[in-house]
């Protein structure tokens, strides 16, 4: 984006503290022969101001997937970069923050799945890919909030047991005619909305359509007009002749929505990803400069947990 479009959107104090930087990130970048993904959760001025290519996980996963540079920097969140090193072994992923975690990724250990596989046999794994490499490596398949319906219904059982995250799994079973069996993982940022917030604003603005992300409670999503992945959401607003919209997710992509389509008005009853927020530009500064924190993954681990990403992309 041009400097003088990024002033548009920051405020001035935002623009004078974070333009040095992200002049520096720019001219490193192409010195290291980097390439930088952002997730759309990311601040705007990373958003904005760094990114080569910004989406939600399926596409920065596919992205990844065909980079050539020698390095990828993720702005994003563990897991998001640990796929993609699944995906590009052979170049140099890079995470500013190893801090920057998941609270779904972090709800269920290798011995829960096992214990899973046990209870269920014969029932395919899918496992969300806000899941560690370890997980996937359990994993038959791997999905996206984008494919997660396409990939149940693309299995042959009537029983699939989907991990680790309960919302999303209840939301994928109204799509098929499987047996879901799934795992008390949450989102620590959808399982706040509720199907009151979705009502109380409905009544006081009639003809606002509400856009939600389905890691929120299933209520919420039935009470919704759309769900979908970050990116399904953006391409959904793109298209909507709504004037009004509600986007029931995380501030940060609130925030580039809005700059995005400044002739609609949104209502953002937003909670902040304390993990995302953990990547600035000066970690990404940091990064680049002393290519750090390179993700690294036990081949024996790496090989079954492409095998399930891999088997998700060719869906
Ligand atoms: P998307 O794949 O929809 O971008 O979601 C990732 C995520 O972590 C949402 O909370
Ligand atoms: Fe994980 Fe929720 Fe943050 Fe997405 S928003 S990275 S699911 S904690």
């Amino acid at each position: 984006m041009s400097t003088q479009a990024l002033k548009k959107i920051l405020t001035p104090f935002e623009f004078e503290a974070y333009s040095p930087l992200i002049e520096e990130i720019l001219q490193l970048k192409k010195q290291k022969n980097a390439v930088i993904l952002v997730h759309n959760y990311q601040t705007p001025e990373i958003y904005h101001g760094i990114a080569d290519f910004t989406g939600d996980s399926l596409g920065l996963s596919r992205k990844a997937a065909d980079l050539d540079c020698e390095r990828i920097v993720f702005c994003g969140v563990h897991f998001m970069a640990e796929t993609a090193k699944l995906l590009n072994p052979t170049r140099k992923v890079l995470i500013p923050d190893l801090d920057a975690g998941c609270s779904l990724s972090e709800s269920i250990t290798v011995e829960d799945v096992r214990k899973l596989k046990a209870k269920h046999p014969g029932a395919p794994v899918v496992c969300y890919v806000n899941t560690t490499a370890a997980i996937k490596a359990e994993s038959d398949i791997c999905c996206t909030s984008a494919n997660a319906a396409k990939v149940v219904n693309s299995l042959k059982t009537d029983k699939v047991i989907f991990i680790p995250d309960e919302y999303l799994g209840k939301n994928v079973a109204r799509e098929t005619n499987k047996e879901v069996i799934t795992h008390p993982g949450r989102c620590m940022v959808h399982e706040q909305f509720t199907k009151d917030d979705i009502d109380a604003y409905r009544k006081q603005f009639p003809s606002i359509e509400v856009v939600a992300h389905p890691e929120c409670h299933p209520d919420v999503v039935k009470a919704a007009d759309y769900a979908g992945s970050t990116s399904g959401m953006i391409d959904h607003i793109r298209k909507s002749k709504s004037q009004k919209i509600m986007l029931v997710t995380e501030c940060s992509m609130s925030d580039n929505v809005r700059s995005l389509f400044p002739e609609k008005d949104f209502q953002v009853p937003c909670t902040i990803c304390p993990h995302m927020k953990k990547i600035t530009l000066e970690k990404v500064l940091r990064s680049l400069k002393e290519d750090v924190f390179e993700i690294e993954i036990p081949e024996e681990i790496a090989k079954k947990a492409r095998l399930a990403v891999e088997r998700m992309l060719q869906i």
